[in-house]
């Protein structure tokens, strides 16, 4: 079962996390961490099925947005995902198909259908001094009663982040298990997407999910599709549809959606000094020297 444990940073910021098997959740995580995992490992997974892999503040939803219009052939803006991680296994089966759904937890974590090669896996990552600038922008929007009301400054969360005490954990952890299945997994129903792609060329992106869905559509419903995926579409679309599952804005200050908020590549440089930048460039060359992965911050 999980436990709640707490940190505190030099300056006195304060990180809340759930602790389970070595790992760090968040507390709103289903019931007690372990018992979720398990009816998420025993998960009935459907050959439809869509799962959006992402660490936080990645890319998440932008990722379920396309993958769900490709599924669904719609083109509606939808929302927030059905989070693995925060919803029970009774309402996850009542789901009707197509379903796709978003996690934060690791690869090896997921059902075992599909670790077998069952439904098809959407895995995004986005360069960590972003991700972190993204994750900070988020913090500080957010006020929930015992989850995130962590008054954390842009040092403290750093810190928090570069020891890997935070949210889901170290993001080189992430990534390393992530080198791990690139390496291991037998299947074929995994979908590396990374977030400086999808901005560089959004068009392509949308063709090569479309092809690993297996989906075929016209020229102009992908052209639809790519357009309706824009940041500046579903930050307004966001503002307009209230769905029950944007329940983030119940959640934060202005009862805003804290998710669309500049998208773009190398934000963080108005967050980290030279000092911190150095710093982080120095723990990045050493943790990643081995990676297959490989990040463009601008
Ligand atoms: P920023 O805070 O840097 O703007 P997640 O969905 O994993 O929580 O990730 C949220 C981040 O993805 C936010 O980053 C958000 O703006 C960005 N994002 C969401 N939709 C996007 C889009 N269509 N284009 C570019 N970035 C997008």
């Amino acid at each position: 079962m999980a436990e709640p444990v707490e940190f505190r940073s030099e300056d006195g910021s304060l990180m809340k996390l759930l602790k389970y098997d070595d790992r760090y959740y968040v507390t709103h995580f289903v019931g007690n961490v372990k018992d979720h995992l398990a009816a998420i490992d025993a998960m009935d997974v459907r050959e439809d099925d869509t799962f959006i892999m992402a660490y936080p503040k990645s890319g998440t939803h932008w990722a379920f947005t396309l993958a769900f219009m490709l599924r669904t052939g719609e083109t509606a803006y939808r929302g927030s995902p059905t989070f693995l991680d925060y919803t029970d296994m009774e309402t996850i089966d009542k789901l009707p198909s197509p379903r796709v759904f978003a996690t934060h937890i690791a690869f090896e974590l997921m059902p075992k259908q599909v670790k077998e090669g069952k439904g098809k896996v959407v895995a995004i990552f986005r360069n960590p001094k972003d991700v972190i600038s993204s994750l900070y922008a988020f913090l500080k929007k957010v006020d929930h009663k015992d989850f995130f009301r962590c008054h954390n400054t842009w040092e403290g969360l750093l810190e928090f982040y570069i020891e890997g005490k935070i949210y889901y954990g170290s993001w080189f952890e992430y990534m390393k298990n992530w080198d791990k299945v690139r390496r291991e997994h037998k299947g074929n129903n995994v979908m590396y997407f990374i977030y400086e792609d999808l901005i560089q060329d959004l068009r392509s992106q949308v063709q090569r999910l479309a092809l690993f869905l297996g989906v075929s559509f016209e020229t102009e419903f992908l052209d639809t599709v790519t357009k309706r995926c824009t940041f500046r579409n579903m930050a307004t679309e966001a503002t307009k549809t209230f769905t029950p599952s944007e329940q983030w804005k119940e959640f934060t200050k202005d009862k805003t959606l804290p998710i669309y908020r500049k998208g773009e590549v190398g934000d963080w440089k108005n967050n980290f000094t030279v000092a911190q930048n150095e710093h982080f460039d120095r723990v990045y060359n050493e943790k990643m020297k081995n990676s297959s992965f490989d990040f463009r911050f601008e």
